[in-house]
């Protein structure tokens, strides 16, 4: 791997910010660009570099692929509009669903969430738009993870050989590429994006089908999607990482009613980590776990069953799929 990482304790973040736009600006030149924001903080410092560097021939896009959590895809549009760039939502949701239809193996659905988001709506957006550049927020674990084959994230092309500008008609600009993640906080705190984008737990892009084991159908996202607002909002002052409430693929034995019913199951996963590369399970207090339970069930359709990850990574990984 040829990307050299700049790390926290040496970043200079208005020097940072300086030398991407600048690198952005020249590498654009007189043409246009495309941006996908996704409402992580990667995607939004990318945003505002962009924003900040081309102005108007910057085209902002936040595609709707129906796998984002509850009110996500307005309430991101309107904080970067806050922060005055410009954002188009585009609902793809049907495209997206279409494309997982039947798929059941994690990489196989990594796959189609990749070919629906490059080769499907961004090249036609970037077509109609005659932009030949697409700005996205890659950061430097992303590459590291899928160069060392331990999973495929979905925004890296190059790295694994890919030639976007052959394979999809545009070339991909990568301006956070050296950061980890809070370097690339520190950069959108320097950048001026309010707390609650620079703070925001890391989501990742194929959003709620990583929460899914199984097919993700519309349905079967919406139960994770409830289930997800409930474990938001029960652990919003826990200061870890990341959790994730994910929706397993098996029905197993409950009773509903005094009759067998045979259920959902939830798995609730909590991590502590410094750089997402090894994380252990957060040591959450039992009586807000068995809060947790007792929320799902009653308010998740179907579910019976509610469980806490206790293993750690490696060997496990942080997501589900
Ligand atoms: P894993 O599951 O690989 O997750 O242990 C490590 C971190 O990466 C995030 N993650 C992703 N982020 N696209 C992303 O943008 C992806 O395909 C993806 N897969 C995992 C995950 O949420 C965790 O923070």
């Amino acid at each position: 791997m040829d990307v050299r990482e700049i790390k926290l304790e040496v970043l200079d973040r208005q020097g940072f910010i300086r030398q991407q736009c600048s690198a952005i600006a020249a590498e654009v030149g007189d043409g246009t660009a495309v941006n996908a924001l996704s409402g992580g903080v990667d995607s939004s410092v990318v945003t505002m570099l962009a924003h900040r560097a081309l102005g108007r021939r910057l085209k902002t896009f936040f595609i709707d692929n129906g796998l984002m959590r509850h009110g996500e895809p307005q309430r991101v549009v309107s904080i970067l509009r806050e922060c005055g760039v410009p954002v188009e939502l585009v609902d793809a949701q049907e495209e997206f669903f279409e494309a997982l239809k039947g798929k059941s193996d994690p990489e196989e659905k990594r796959q189609a969430i990749t070919d629906t988001f490059y080769q499907g709506v961004f090249s036609r957006l970037v077509r109609a738009s005659g932009a030949n550049y697409l700005l996205q927020g890659t950061i430097f674990t992303d590459v590291e993870e899928t160069v060392a084959g331990i999973k495929r994230q979905h925004n890296i092309l190059s790295q694994l050989g890919i030639d976007t500008a052959l394979s999809y008609g545009y070339s991909v600009i990568e301006p956070l590429i050296q950061l980890r993640k809070p370097a690339v906080r520190a950069v959108g705190q320097a950048l001026g994006l309010p707390e609650e984008i620079v703070n925001r737990p890391p989501f990742p892009g194929p959003a709620l089908a990583t929460r899914v084991i199984g097919e993700a159908t519309p349905e079967r996202i919406a139960l994770v999607r409830k289930a997800t607002v409930i474990l938001e909002h029960e652990l919003a002052a826990v200061d870890a990482f990341q959790y994730m409430a994910i929706l397993h693929n098996d029905r197993i034995p409950g009773m509903r009613n005094g009759k067998r019913d045979y259920g959902l199951q939830i798995e609730v996963r909590c991590w502590d980590t410094q750089n997402a590369v090894t994380a252990r399970p957060t040591h959450l207090p039992f009586d807000l776990l068995e809060r947790l339970a007792g929320r799902m069930t009653a308010e998740v359709p179907g579910v019976v069953s509610v469980t806490y990850n206790i293993a750690s990574k490696p060997p496990s990984t942080m997501e589900a799929v």
